[in-house]
């Protein structure tokens, strides 16, 4: 006897990043054109799977937007665990699984980063059907190569970092500038390298605001009267680090509800006071070598906008790997990117992980033997 058509939800979460509808559209065209599934796209992430907002997929709404940058079914950073619902507060675990089963769904397909996996793992471990596949501009994803939206956040870096090059050597300046990537340093490192940014300072790799002068002080007395720097967001010097690392294990440790609440403010008073970093390591370098420094804060532009061809392809190939695999019912997985192909990796050995550029990475390797300043 014929089995009947799966009925698939898919949702976007996290952070926007480009390459998401492309993905939306490589897993619908193959789930629905080659495999005969029936699909429904929640409404942003996490937050329309609890409310059960959604909308029919078919192959006409994944028509034309394959160039289209964000995601066309919305997205939230919510946590099925603990989220604000009808009101209150509360484990919206219970009403997603009622959804997922009064929508008769036989899987659930979540673009999306870290948080996503985590998200992901409690939906499998409550007995849903689930499958990942990795987003984010950060490239921070545990057992991934890579994820989409990463290459286009790089190219648009990239070409702020050679843009600042012209305006840094008219005006003899010193040009930091601020790229995203959360707590890794891999889009910093990437578009430093591209671009050419004479200092690349990262978050895995605790700076000295010495190291940095004497580097753009060496740069001057070679003729060179300005100096690019590529700033992660999360980079910090060796005195923010340290502060930051010991706010974080205070509050990993807490027992007590009281020791709980004090840790997280203490946390948050040491993230907070550390918040415009980059404008205060503009001004120390300004003070340690007399070049006057300007700061550019890149921001959202780097997730906005069309997704490079980079992008496109790979959000199309692990859409479609993961429409095979809901074909062939392999769950509790994350589609990883392994060289020219992709892979099924356990939820479990990516869920609460982060993939952080390790110091000694050849892309490290590169900038150091270049004489790339990385603040060490
Ligand atoms: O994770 C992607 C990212 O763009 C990070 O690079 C950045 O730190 C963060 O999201 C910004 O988050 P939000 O969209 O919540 O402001």
């Amino acid at each position: 006897m014929a089995q009947a058509a799966k009925r698939v939800g898919i949702l976007t979460a996290g952070g926007d990043s480009p390459g998401l509808n492309a993905a939306i559209r490589g897993f619908g065209k193959a789930a629905i054109g080659r495999y005969g599934m029936e699909l429904i796209g929640f409404r942003d992430g996490i937050r329309g799977l609890a409310e059960n907002r959604f909308i029919e997929l078919d192959k006409r709404s994944l028509s034309g937007i394959l160039t289209i940058g964000g995601t066309i079914l919305g997205t939230s950073r919510d946590k099925v665990q603990r989220m604000l619902l009808d009101g209150e507060v509360r484990d919206a675990i219970p009403t997603i699984v009622d959804n997922y089963r009064s929508n008769n769904l036989d899987a659930l397909v979540m673009l999306g980063g870290g948080g996503t996996a985590k998200n992901a793992m409690r939906l499998v471990d409550a007995g849903l059907n689930v499958i990942t596949l990795p987003k984010t501009i950060d490239n921070d994803i545990a057992m991934t190569d890579t994820s989409f939206g990463f290459a286009t956040a790089m190219e648009i870096a990239t070409e702020a970092i050679d843009r600042l090059h012209s305006t840094a050597h008219s005006h003899h300046r010193i040009i930091l500038t601020e790229v995203m990537g959360h707590r890794a340093g891999w889009l910093t490192l990437g578009a430093g390298i591209a671009g050419g940014a004479d200092v690349i300072l990262l978050p895995e790799i605790p700076f000295s605001v010495e190291s940095i002068a004497e580097t753009v002080k060496q740069r001057m007395a070679g003729g060179s009267t300005f100096s690019v720097i590529a700033v992660a967001e999360g980079a910090r010097d060796i005195i923010d680090t340290a502060d930051l690392q010991a706010a974080e294990l205070l509050s990993r440790n807490a027992k007590t509800i009281e020791a709980k609440k004090a840790a997280a403010q203490h946390l948050a008073n040491v993230t907070d006071g550390q918040r415009e970093h980059t404008f205060k390591l503009a001004r120390q370098l300004e003070e340690a070598t007399g070049l006057e420094s300007r700061v550019t804060i890149l921001g959202y532009v780097q997730r906005g906008g069309t997704p490079c061809a980079t992008d496109r392809l790979l959000a199309s190939r692990l859409g479609s790997a993961a429409a095979e695999l809901v074909a062939s019912d392999t769950y509790g997985v994350m589609v990883a990117a392994r060289g020219e192909g992709t892979e099924p990796v356990a939820l479990s050995e990516v869920a609460g992980k982060v993939k952080y550029v390790p110091s000694d990475h050849e892309w490290v390797e590169t900038a150091r033997s270049m004489g790339v300043g990385l603040g060490e």
